[in-house]
Formats: C-alpha cells, sequence, structure tokens
C-alpha cells in the first residue's frame, strides 16, 4: 500500500488537478488505485460526479482521516490518492501521518515559493511521527518558455527539498479535461498535458522502486 497525498496550504497550485490525472495515470499502469478526497470544499468529488465519469471511485472524507480510514481503504485498494484542502489544519496533518509521499506543488513565482515554506515547516513536523514520509516538490502552472519559469527552479531549490524532474506547465487541456470530466489522458491522449502526468506517474514509480531496493 502506497499512500501519496498532495498537500500545499495555498489553493490554486493545481493539488485536486494533479491528484486526478496522476490517479488515472496509475491506474492506467494496472495499479488498484483508490481516491480519497478531504478537501471540504469537494473539488474532486464534484469533478467526478459529472455525468457519465467512471474513471475511478473519489471518497468523500471532509474530515481527520483516523488509521481506521486508511485500514479500510487499504483493503481495496493498492495505491491511494489523497486530495487535501488549501489550509494548514488538522486534516492535512492527519494526512502527512500515512503518507508515504507528500507531492507539494507550487508555480514558480516568488509569493508562491515563500508561501511554501510554511507547508514544508508542516511536512518536517510530521515527519517526527512519520519516518516513511518523503517530501517533494513539484514544479505546477509553469508557462512554457518564459524567463519566470527558467529562473523557478533556482528559486525553489533555495527550499533545500527533493524537486521533481517532471514539471507541469499552465495548459489549457488541464482545465478542459476537469471540466469534461475525465483526464488529460481521455481529453487529449497526444498533448504535452498528458506527457508531462505519464513523466511524473513514472518519476514517482522509479523513485518507489529505488526505495524498496534500498530498504
Ligand atoms: N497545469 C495547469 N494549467 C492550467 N490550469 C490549471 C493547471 N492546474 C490547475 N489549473 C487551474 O487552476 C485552478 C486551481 O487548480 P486546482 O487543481 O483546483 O488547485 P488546488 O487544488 O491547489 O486549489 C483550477 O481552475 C484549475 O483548472
Ligand atoms: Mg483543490
Amino acid at each position: 500500500m502506497m499512500i501519496i497525498s498532495l498537500v500545499n496550504q495555498k489553493g490554486g497550485v493545481g493539488k485536486t488537478t494533479i491528484a486526478i490525472n496522476l490517479g488515472i495515470g496509475l491506474a492506467r499502469r494496472n495499479f488498484k488505485v483508490g481516491f480519497l478526497d478531504t478537501d471540504p470544499q469537494g473539488t474532486a468529488s464534484q469533478w467526478q460526479s459529472i455525468e457519465g465519469n467512471v474513471a475511478f471511485e473519489v471518497r468523500r472524507h471532509p474530515s481527520p482521516v483516523s488509521y481506521e480510514d486508511i485500514k479500510d481503504a487499504n483493503r481495496n485498494y493498492g495505491l491511494l490518492v489523497i486530495d487535501t484542502p488549501p489550509a494548514i489544519g488538522e486534516i492535512t496533518l492527519s494526512v502527512l501521518a500515512y503518507s508515504d509521499l507528500a507531492i507539494i506543488p507550487l508555480a514558480p513565482s516568488v509569493l508562491d515559493i515563500w508561501s511554501s515554506r510554511t507547508t514544508i515547516g508542516m511536512i518536517e513536523e510530521a515527519k517526527k511521527a512519520n519516518s516513511i514520509l518523503e517530501g517533494k516538490l513539484l514544479v505546477s502552472r509553469k508557462v512554457p518558455r518564459t524567463r519566470l519559469g527558467r529562473d523557478g527552479r533556482e528559486a525553489i531549490a533555495a527550499l533545500e527539498m527533493d524537486v521533481f524532474e517532471t514539471e507541469i506547465s499552465q495548459r489549457i487541456a488541464y482545465v478542459e479535461s476537469m471540466i469534461a470530466g475525465v483526464s488529460v489522458f481521455q481529453y487529449a491522449p497526444k498533448s504535452e498535458a498528458a506527457k508531462e502526468i505519464e513523466d511524473l506517474c513514472e518519476e514517482i514509480l522509479q523513485g518507489m522502486q529505488m526505495k524498496s531496493q534500498t530498504g
């Protein structure tokens, strides 16, 4: 059982968009993926309720998760993706207590980089009780071919946390696929967006493999 959560106290950084696409990307690779929507705003649940959507089950759970909740999910799935609210609070802290990997999406802008420090601090705190937790930053909503996009990585390095090589750009396919109630794989299989999510899946799985080899 692997638990991957998307966290950042800031809203609008792409947590929900990435969580859904990542979940579907991993399901396409034959993982039995479960999805927990712990955001009281229920964005992922709304996405799932779009007519005809049968991608996977999104469970609404707008409150802190317990060991029982995780064990329950564990019975049915090999991999659990958890979307969290845009706030520092009990819900996110409870999710971090059970996560193997916490992905922190952040836009490559100074303001986002500064505000991510609080989220990183929360992960450091959670690590004290959950020693398997790994936090990793993910460049999100990067505007392709701009100086800001290029310089962003350098600024992010100052946060002194692992960063995914894969970067998620600002692309219309992400927005339109959500509206259509599907992932970028169904909406635009040959798009750059689909390739980015595919790369992200690959990078996560490689990281998992390395971990299991080194124990
Ligand atoms: N990579 C992207 N490219 C374009 N629009 C995006 C991208 N990621 C997110 N968005 C849009 O930005 C808004 C916030 O994204 P969302 O995934 O809900 O962020 P969060 O869950 O962190 O609040 C939504 O309208 C979404 O469609
Ligand atoms: Mg969200």
